[in-house]
C-alpha cells in the first residue's frame, strides 16, 4: 500500500520525500441499528478495510486533497487563511474539509497546510461507512502532524460533529467511534447516552462475519435518515409528558408498552417500538455471546431486522430478498440489514463449513430476484486508527 500511494502522490503533487501514510477503518455493525441517536446501545466493529492515506506538509496554508477513487475531481483545495464553509465545488473533500473545520471550532487551528492523498477499499455506498473512517482518517492525521491532545472519542465525536454541522448528515456517534476506537476481533459494546464502553470478543471458533453487498443505494438516504430523526424525538417528546426520561433508550420494552398509547402518531409510535425493543436486543445479545449463546444472538439479529424491516422502515425489497435467502441457508446463525439502510449490505454469522454454499445459493438467489449481482466479503475485524 505504501508503494502504491508513494507513486500516486509523486504523480499527482510532484515530489514524495518525506510522506507520512496513515489508515482508519470501515465498520460493521452486529447489533443496534438506529439506537444510538436514541440514547441506546450498539454493538459494531472495526474492519480491516478502510481508508489510506499519504500526506506531506507544506509551508504555506494550502491544504489540497486528491482521492485515488475520484480521480475525475482532480485536485481540491482550500486556503487556510479563509473562512471554511460548507460549499458544492468541495465535492468529496467536505468531508476531511469539514474536520478541518470542526478542529478549529474546537480552538485547533492550523498554522500550516499539507497535500493529502487517499485510498479507500470499502465498497462505495455500501454502507460500511467510508465517510466516517474518512472523518477519523483526517481527525487521527491532524492529531499526528499537529501534536493536538486528544484521545480517540474525542476524534469520534470530532468526525460527528463535522458529519451533523458541515455536511448536514445528523448521524449518530456510532460509526466514528467504531472507526477510532476498533480493536482487533472485538466487537465495542457502546452506550450512545455515556459514551461508555466494553469489547466483546467475536472470535469465533466455528463460524464467520459474512457482510453481503446489495450494491443498492437508493436515493434520499440522508434525508429519510432525518425523518427518522425527527420521528423519534417527537415519540420521546410524547412520551416524556408522562414518563421522567432523557431518551428512548431509557425505557425497558415493559414501560414503553405500558405508555405508548401516549405517543399520538402512529409512524412515531413504531419508530420509538423499534428504538426501545432493539436497545434491549442489543443488550440481551451481548450478554448472549458472552455466555457462549452463538444460537440466541443470531436469533436476535433475526428479530433486529424485522424490526427495522416493519417498524423503523429502513429495509428496501433488494435487501428483504438477501435476508430472506439466508434465513433459508442451512450454518446460517443469525442475518440482518446493517447500518443506515435503504440499500448497502447486509451482516451474516455462517457457520465455517457452510460458508462457499451460502454466497452460491444467496448469490444465485439475489440475482434471480433482482437482477442484480451481490458482493459477498467474509470479514476479519480490525484495529482502529494507526500510521503505517
Ligand atoms: C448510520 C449513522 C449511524 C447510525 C446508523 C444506524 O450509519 O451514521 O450513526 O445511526 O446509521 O444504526
Amino acid at each position: 500500500m505504501r508503494q502504491t500511494l508513494t507513486q500516486e502522490f509523486a504523480k499527482i503533487y510532484g515530489a514524495s520525500d518525506g510522506l507520512r501514510f496513515f489508515f482508519a477503518p470501515g465498520r460493521v455493525n452486529l447489533i443496534g441499528e438506529h439506537t444510538d441517536y436514541n440514547g441506546g446501545h450498539v454493538f459494531p466493529c472495526a474492519l480491516t478495510i478502510g481508508t489510506y492515506a499519504a500526506v506531506k506538509e507544506r509551508t504555506d496554508k494550502i491544504v489540497n486533497f486528491y482521492s485515488m477513487n475520484i480521480p475525475t475531481s482532480g485536485v481540491i483545495s482550500i486556503d487556510l487563511n479563509n473562512e471554511l464553509k460548507p460549499s458544492k465545488e468541495l465535492r468529496w473533500a467536505a468531508y476531511p474539509a469539514g474536520v478541518i473545520w470542526a478542529f478549529a471550532q474546537k480552538g485547533m487551528k492550523l498554522d500550516h497546510g499539507f497535500d493529502i492523498l487517499f485510498n479507500g477499499n470499502i465498497p462505495n455506498s455500501s454502507g460500511l461507512s467510508s465517510s466516517a473512517s474518512i472523518e477519523v482518517l483526517t481527525g487521527f492525521t491532524l492529531r499526528s502532524l499537529y501534536g493536538f491532545d486528544i484521545s480517540n472519542v474525542d476524534l469520534a465525536l470530532i468526525g460527528q460533529f463535522s458529519e451533523n454541522k458541515f455536511n448536514g448528515m445528523n448521524c449518530g456517534i456510532m460509526d466514528q467511534f467504531a472507526s477510532s476506537m476498533g480493536k482487533k476481533d472485538h466487537a465495542i459494546f457502546l452506550d450512545c447516552a455515556t459514551l461508555n464502553y466494553e469489547y466483546a470478543s467475536v472470535k469465533m471458533p466455528d463460524a464467520k462475519i459474512v457482510i453481503t453487498n446489495s450494491k443498492v443505494k437508493h436515493h434520499l438516504v440522508d434525508s429519510a435518515y432525518n425523518d427518522r430523526r425527527n420521528e423519534s424525538e417527537q415519540a420521546l417528546k410524547d412520551l416524556q409528558t408522562v414518563c421522567n426520561i432523557k431518551t428512548l433508550g431509557d425505557l425497558t420494552n415493559e414501560e414503553y408498552d405500558k405508555h405508548a398509547d401516549v405517543i399520538k402518531d402512529p409512524v412515531c409510535k413504531k419508530r420509538a417500538k423499534h428504538a426501545v425493543y432493539e436497545n434491549q436486543r442489543t443488550i440481551e445479545a451481548v450478554k448472549a455471546l458472552a455466555a457462549g449463546d452463538i444460537k440466541h444472538f443470531g436469533e436476535l439479529m433475526n428479530q433486529s431486522h424485522i424490526s427495522l424491516r416493519d417498524d423503523y422502515e429502513v429495509s428496501c425489497k433488494e435487501i428483504d430478498v438477501l435476508v430472506d435467502s439466508a434465513w433459508k441457508q442451512p450454518g446460517v446463525v443469525g442475518s440482518r440489514i446493517t447500518g443506515g439502510g435503504f440499500g448497502g449490505c447486509t451482516v451474516s454469522i455462517v457457520k465455517n463449513e457452510y460458508i462457499d454454499a451460502f454466497i452460491e445459493n444467496v448469490g444465485k438467489e439475489y440475482t434471480e430476484k433482482t437482477g442484480l449481482t451481490a458482493e459477498f466479503y467474509v470479514v476479519e475485524i480490525g484495529d482502529g486508527p494507526y500510521e503505517l
